[in-house]
């Protein structure tokens, strides 16, 4: 893969016009390209982003920005260097011309003579744009008091009492960032480090953890959640499969054997979805005795996850609309009755139990309004009600917990056993 990208790099910048040979172009910065008062053919290099592509049949212009100007330099490039790199977000360096522009729009613009992508912008393939949400917040996003409060070291004097006048914890989900986001972008993802204090020694949870989370605008039912849910587990999977054989081998042979079959099986089956009514129906007529009785309304445990996935013959499956007293505020209410539950979905996998949780979120203001009401939290979030007020649409999405997937794909019974420096109560070495 590695090989085949430095190939096509040096492929094109060989395959355009033939550079004439001449001597080594001077570095400009944006700023200084656009601020050139006499340009007259002069070689320059830019380095920057691609902030547009426009692609003619012979030509193609590209807006390039470095950042040290608003402004981005226009890039006019003859129509073979078209490539699906050279898209939105793409790193390159641009070599050429800089020469007076005929159109009125700007003074100058650089006529490409070779144009290298120094790093592509994946997120683009699939549509989704890559933010980083922020790690220290003010928001409780999933509302279980799970938070770690962050507070300066004793000897920093701060004017006020608190550094950021308000309490301040590490990011538990990095969810409401990215529903602010959604409402720029229509498909956005964050994978970030994640913290919970949670008082645990189980297998699968971690103080500090990795999470992926997306979060996709317009979008109006757990179906098409679900979807892209099941794509990005099984693309991710058969990418990391055909890229790092001998490792998922390795761990295959002399850790889990037998995995190989079982991952199998989950990737070439359809996921299942059953609803958490039915979850508990299954669970009440099970021959095994749980240590928790399963009960409408009830929470779903780790052993009553992983007999939900056997029951379902080892293939991961879907448990959506939960109840909406075990949920988080944000969750759509699906408005019935008598059993009142919320638009939430779980992904359960085999040996782990829950991998993703995801949602459509409550997008009708009313409805939200009332919801926060309900769990005096309207003051804390008024900024995020205020998302529904203006230009709301219907919007959902989910996270995903990465050490459980490694646990999941590779076959690993510990979530300890994934990480280098696991984080857990009682444990933080080094
Ligand atoms: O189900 P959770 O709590 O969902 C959220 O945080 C949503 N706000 C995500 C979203 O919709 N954007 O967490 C998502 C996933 C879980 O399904 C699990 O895989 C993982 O994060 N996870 C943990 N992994 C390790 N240790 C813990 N303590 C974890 N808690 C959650
Ligand atoms: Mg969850």
């Amino acid at each position: 893969m590695f090989g085949a990208r430095c190939l096509l790099r040096a492929l094109r910048s060989c395959s355009s016009a033939p550079c004439p040979r001449h001597k080594p172009s001077a570095k400009l910065s944006v700023r200084d390209a656009l601020g050139a008062q006499n340009a007259s053919g002069e070689r320059v290099k830019v380095q920057g982003w691609i902030r547009s592509v426009r692609s003619q049949k012979e030509v193609l212009f590209l807006h390039v920005n470095d950042g040290s100007s608003l402004e981005s330099l226009q890039v006019v490039a003859d129509s073979s260097f078209d490539s699906r790199e050279l898209a939105f977000g793409s790193s390159v360096e641009v070599q050429g011309q800089l020469v007076k522009s005929l159109s009125k729009r700007q003074n100058v613009e650089l006529k490409a003579e070779k144009i290298e992508v120094v790093g592509n912008c994946d997120a683009k393939d699939s549509g989704f744009v890559h933010i980083h949400t922020p790690v220290i917040t003010s928001n409780d996003c999933e509302g279980a008091g799970e938070l770690f409060q962050v507070t300066p070291s004793s000897k920093i004097k701060v004017p006020e009492e608190n550094f950021f006048n308000v309490p301040v914890f590490l990011t538990v989900s990095g969810q409401l960032h990215l529903e602010v986001m959604s409402g720029a972008f229509t498909q956005v993802f964050t994978f970030g480090p994640t913290f919970r204090a949670e008082n645990s020694q189980s297998r699968r949870h971690l103080a500090e953890f990795y999470m992926v989370e997306a979060e996709i605008s317009f979008l109006e039912s757990l179906q098409d959640l679900m979807q892209v849910m099941e794509g990005l587990f099984k693309t991710t999977t058969m990418t990391v499969l055909s890229n790092c054989p001998e490792d998922v081998e390795l761990c295959h042979k002399f850790i889990a054997p037998g995995q190989k079959d079982r991952l199998e099986h989950m990737l070439k089956n359809n996921f299942l979805i059953i609803s958490y009514t039915e979850a508990v129906e299954i669970l009440k007529q099970a021959s095994q005795n749980f240590t928790f009785t399963p009960e409408w309304g009830a929470d779903l445990h780790t052993e009553h996850e992983k007999y939900l996935v056997k029951h379902c013959g080892d293939i991961p499956v879907f448990v959506i609309n939960y109840p909406l007293a075990l949920k988080p505020f944000y969750m759509r209410d699906n408005e019935d009755s008598p059993q009142h539950t919320v638009a939430a979905v779980d992904l359960l996998v085999p040996g782990v139990g829950e991998l993703f949780g995801g949602s459509l979120r409550e997008e009708r203001y009313h409805f939200l309004e009332q919801r926060l009401a309900r769990s005096g939290l309207t003051e804390a979030y008024q900024w995020y009600l205020d998302l529904r007020q203006f230009g709301s649409v219907p919007h959902g999405g989910f996270g995903m917990g990465f050490e459980r997937y490694l646990q999941c794909i590779l076959g690993i019974d510990n979530i300890k056993d994934v990480i280098p420096f696991p984080r857990f109560t009682h444990s933080c070495l080094l």
